[in-house]
Protein backbone atom coordinates (compact mmCIF):
# COMPACT_ATOMS: atom_id res chain seq x y z
CA UNK A 1 0.00 0.00 0.00
CA UNK A 2 0.76 3.95 -0.02
CA UNK A 3 3.58 4.72 2.37
CA UNK A 4 5.94 8.01 1.67
CA UNK A 5 8.20 8.85 4.32
CA UNK A 6 9.76 12.72 3.86
CA UNK A 7 13.86 12.95 5.23
CA UNK A 8 14.68 16.62 5.09
CA UNK A 9 17.69 18.03 6.58
CA UNK A 10 20.68 20.22 5.55
CA UNK A 11 23.89 18.94 3.71
CA UNK A 12 25.89 16.41 5.31
CA UNK A 13 23.04 15.51 8.01
CA UNK A 14 23.34 11.97 6.72
CA UNK A 15 20.07 12.50 4.69
CA UNK A 16 21.53 10.56 1.16
CA UNK A 17 22.86 7.38 2.94
CA UNK A 18 19.75 7.16 5.70
CA UNK A 19 17.41 7.48 3.15
CA UNK A 20 18.80 5.08 0.65
CA UNK A 21 19.33 2.26 2.69
CA UNK A 22 15.60 3.21 4.78
CA UNK A 23 13.88 2.83 1.29
CA UNK A 24 15.81 -0.48 0.22
CA UNK A 25 15.21 -1.89 3.60
CA UNK A 26 11.39 -1.16 3.19
CA UNK A 27 11.48 -2.45 -0.15
CA UNK A 28 10.41 0.96 -1.46
CA UNK A 29 11.26 3.62 -4.74
CA UNK A 30 14.02 6.28 -3.33
CA UNK A 31 13.89 10.28 -5.03
CA UNK A 32 16.61 12.48 -4.30
CA UNK A 33 15.03 15.80 -4.98
CA UNK A 34 18.98 17.70 -4.99
CA UNK A 35 19.76 15.58 -7.65
CA UNK A 36 16.74 17.35 -9.78
CA UNK A 37 18.07 20.91 -8.72
CA UNK A 38 21.63 19.84 -9.40
CA UNK A 39 20.79 18.83 -12.61
CA UNK A 40 18.62 21.82 -13.37
CA UNK A 41 22.06 23.96 -12.12
CA UNK A 42 23.60 21.57 -14.55
CA UNK A 43 21.57 22.56 -17.70
CA UNK A 44 21.57 26.26 -16.39
CA UNK A 45 25.28 26.68 -16.44
CA UNK A 46 26.07 24.61 -19.91
CA UNK A 47 23.61 27.23 -21.59
CA UNK A 48 25.65 30.10 -20.29
CA UNK A 49 22.76 32.56 -18.94
CA UNK A 50 23.18 35.09 -16.08
CA UNK A 51 22.25 33.14 -12.99
CA UNK A 52 20.97 36.08 -11.29
CA UNK A 53 18.05 36.64 -13.82
CA UNK A 54 15.27 34.46 -13.02
CA UNK A 55 13.51 34.58 -15.81
CA UNK A 56 15.83 33.37 -17.85
CA UNK A 57 16.79 30.53 -15.45
CA UNK A 58 13.24 29.57 -15.49
CA UNK A 59 13.12 29.75 -18.86
CA UNK A 60 16.38 26.61 -19.42
CA UNK A 61 14.87 24.73 -16.67
CA UNK A 62 11.58 24.68 -18.69
CA UNK A 63 13.17 23.58 -21.45
CA UNK A 64 15.28 20.60 -20.36
CA UNK A 65 14.58 17.29 -20.30
CA UNK A 66 15.12 16.25 -16.67
CA UNK A 67 14.85 12.39 -16.10
CA UNK A 68 16.09 10.66 -12.88
CA UNK A 69 15.68 7.13 -11.72
CA UNK A 70 14.43 6.01 -8.18
CA UNK A 71 15.79 2.79 -7.80
CA UNK A 72 17.58 3.38 -4.27
CA UNK A 73 20.71 0.90 -5.29
CA UNK A 74 21.77 3.57 -8.09
CA UNK A 75 19.58 5.93 -10.12
CA UNK A 76 20.67 7.84 -13.50
CA UNK A 77 20.08 11.25 -14.04
CA UNK A 78 19.88 12.76 -17.07
CA UNK A 79 19.21 15.83 -18.81
CA UNK A 80 18.87 16.56 -22.83
CA UNK A 81 19.62 12.67 -22.97
CA UNK A 82 23.34 13.15 -21.03
CA UNK A 83 24.45 11.49 -18.09
CA UNK A 84 24.99 14.23 -15.73
CA UNK A 85 25.56 12.00 -12.47
CA UNK A 86 29.68 12.84 -12.03
CA UNK A 87 28.75 16.82 -13.24
CA UNK A 88 26.38 17.24 -10.15
CA UNK A 89 29.10 16.43 -7.76
CA UNK A 90 31.46 18.98 -8.92
CA UNK A 91 32.43 22.14 -7.47
CA UNK A 92 30.64 24.14 -10.11
CA UNK A 93 27.11 22.96 -9.75
CA UNK A 94 27.30 22.60 -6.02
CA UNK A 95 28.48 26.64 -5.53
CA UNK A 96 25.65 27.48 -8.02
CA UNK A 97 22.85 25.22 -6.77
CA UNK A 98 21.77 27.52 -4.10
CA UNK A 99 21.00 30.44 -6.49
CA UNK A 100 19.05 28.26 -9.28
CA UNK A 101 16.78 26.50 -6.23
CA UNK A 102 16.18 29.95 -4.93
CA UNK A 103 14.09 30.89 -8.66
CA UNK A 104 10.45 30.21 -7.67
CA UNK A 105 9.38 29.05 -10.97
CA UNK A 106 12.23 26.25 -10.76
CA UNK A 107 10.49 25.39 -7.74
CA UNK A 108 7.32 24.99 -9.11
CA UNK A 109 8.59 23.13 -11.76
CA UNK A 110 10.23 20.33 -9.84
CA UNK A 111 7.45 20.43 -6.61
CA UNK A 112 5.16 19.50 -9.39
CA UNK A 113 7.21 16.63 -11.13
CA UNK A 114 8.36 15.01 -7.80
CA UNK A 115 4.55 14.98 -6.98
CA UNK A 116 3.60 12.93 -9.89
CA UNK A 117 6.46 10.38 -9.16
CA UNK A 118 5.46 10.07 -5.84
CA UNK A 119 2.02 9.45 -6.85
CA UNK A 120 3.26 7.08 -9.49
CA UNK A 121 5.67 5.10 -6.65
CA UNK A 122 3.27 4.37 -3.72
CA UNK A 123 5.28 3.59 -1.34
CA UNK A 124 8.81 5.89 -1.44
CA UNK A 125 11.62 7.87 0.34
CA UNK A 126 11.88 10.96 -0.65
CA UNK A 127 15.16 13.43 -0.01
CA UNK A 128 15.55 17.11 0.30
CA UNK A 129 14.55 20.00 1.99
CA UNK A 130 10.92 21.05 1.40
CA UNK A 131 9.71 17.42 1.36
CA UNK A 132 7.64 17.59 4.59
CA UNK A 133 6.28 21.04 4.29
CA UNK A 134 5.84 21.25 0.51
CA UNK A 135 6.24 18.55 -1.51
CA UNK A 136 4.50 15.55 0.85
CA UNK A 137 2.70 17.57 3.75
CA UNK A 138 0.66 14.43 3.87
CA UNK A 139 3.60 11.53 4.00
CA UNK A 140 3.10 8.63 6.63
CA UNK A 141 6.17 10.23 8.26
CA UNK A 142 8.61 13.13 8.12
CA UNK A 143 11.65 13.50 9.73
CA UNK A 144 14.38 16.36 9.75
CA UNK A 145 18.37 15.04 10.40
CA UNK A 146 19.95 17.38 11.83
CA UNK A 147 24.11 17.36 13.17
CA UNK A 148 26.47 19.80 14.49
CA UNK A 149 28.36 21.80 11.65
CA UNK A 150 31.26 20.02 12.70
CA UNK A 151 30.09 16.68 12.48
CA UNK A 152 28.18 17.83 8.78
CA UNK A 153 31.05 19.08 7.47
CA UNK A 154 33.45 16.25 8.51
CA UNK A 155 31.25 13.65 6.91
CA UNK A 156 30.77 15.63 3.67
CA UNK A 157 34.43 16.01 2.88
CA UNK A 158 35.25 12.15 4.13
CA UNK A 159 32.22 11.60 1.47
CA UNK A 160 34.43 13.67 -1.60
CA UNK A 161 37.71 13.82 -0.61
CA UNK A 162 37.94 17.69 -0.04
CA UNK A 163 39.22 20.18 2.73
CA UNK A 164 37.29 20.00 5.75
CA UNK A 165 37.82 23.86 6.34
CA UNK A 166 36.46 24.35 3.37
CA UNK A 167 33.44 22.48 3.09
CA UNK A 168 32.22 23.81 6.87
CA UNK A 169 32.69 27.15 5.02
CA UNK A 170 30.71 26.33 2.15
CA UNK A 171 28.07 24.37 4.46
CA UNK A 172 27.81 27.45 5.79
CA UNK A 173 27.25 29.81 3.13
CA UNK A 174 24.77 27.79 1.39
CA UNK A 175 22.67 26.87 4.94
CA UNK A 176 22.27 30.58 4.95
CA UNK A 177 20.96 31.03 1.39
CA UNK A 178 19.05 28.38 1.70
CA UNK A 179 17.26 29.72 5.21
CA UNK A 180 17.20 33.40 4.28
CA UNK A 181 14.39 33.34 1.43
CA UNK A 182 11.27 35.16 0.98
CA UNK A 183 8.46 32.82 2.84
CA UNK A 184 11.26 30.18 3.53
CA UNK A 185 9.92 27.40 1.52
CA UNK A 186 12.74 24.96 3.13
CA UNK A 187 11.49 25.41 6.91
CA UNK A 188 11.09 22.27 8.81
CA UNK A 189 7.50 20.55 9.00
CA UNK A 190 6.09 22.24 12.32
CA UNK A 191 5.09 17.64 12.34
CA UNK A 192 8.45 16.32 11.32
CA UNK A 193 10.67 14.65 14.27
CA UNK A 194 13.80 15.53 14.39
CA UNK A 195 16.42 13.82 14.94
CA UNK A 196 20.23 15.15 15.82
CA UNK A 197 22.69 11.87 14.00
CA UNK A 198 25.78 13.89 15.30
CA UNK A 199 26.17 10.64 17.54
CA UNK A 200 24.41 8.36 15.40
CA UNK A 201 25.47 5.98 13.10
CA UNK A 202 23.77 5.25 10.01
CA UNK A 203 22.45 2.28 11.15
CA UNK A 204 21.15 3.46 14.66
CA UNK A 205 19.42 6.48 12.14
CA UNK A 206 17.74 4.09 10.24
CA UNK A 207 16.47 1.46 12.84
CA UNK A 208 15.00 4.40 14.41
CA UNK A 209 12.97 5.77 11.50
CA UNK A 210 11.55 2.00 11.14
CA UNK A 211 10.58 2.22 14.41
CA UNK A 212 8.86 5.93 13.66
CA UNK A 213 7.14 4.00 10.96
CA UNK A 214 5.84 0.95 12.69
CA UNK A 215 4.54 3.16 15.29
O1 LIG B 1 23.30 17.35 0.52
P1 LIG B 1 23.61 18.63 -0.20
O2 LIG B 1 22.99 19.83 0.44
O3 LIG B 1 25.02 18.83 -0.55
O4 LIG B 1 22.93 18.58 -1.57
P2 LIG B 1 21.52 18.32 -2.11
O5 LIG B 1 20.60 17.65 -1.16
O6 LIG B 1 21.86 17.66 -3.38
O7 LIG B 1 20.89 19.77 -2.38
C1 LIG B 1 21.61 20.74 -3.08
C2 LIG B 1 20.89 22.09 -3.02
O8 LIG B 1 19.64 21.98 -3.71
C3 LIG B 1 20.54 22.60 -1.62
O9 LIG B 1 21.60 23.35 -1.06
C4 LIG B 1 19.31 23.48 -1.89
O10 LIG B 1 19.71 24.77 -2.32
C5 LIG B 1 18.65 22.79 -3.09
N1 LIG B 1 17.48 21.93 -2.76
C6 LIG B 1 16.25 22.54 -2.58
O11 LIG B 1 16.17 23.75 -2.66
N2 LIG B 1 15.14 21.79 -2.35
C7 LIG B 1 15.22 20.43 -2.26
N3 LIG B 1 14.10 19.72 -2.04
C8 LIG B 1 16.46 19.79 -2.43
C9 LIG B 1 17.60 20.57 -2.67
Amino acid sequence: ERCVVAVDGPSGSGKSTVSRRLATSLGARYLDTGAMYRAITWAVLRSGVDLTDAQAVAKVAGEVDLCIGTDPAGYGVTADGVSVEAEIRGPEVTAAVSAVAAVPAVRALLVARQQEMITNAGRIVVEGRDIGSVVAPDADLKVYLTASAAARAARRSAEDASDVAATAADLARRDRLDSTRKADPLAQAPDAVELDTTELGIDEVVARLRELLAD
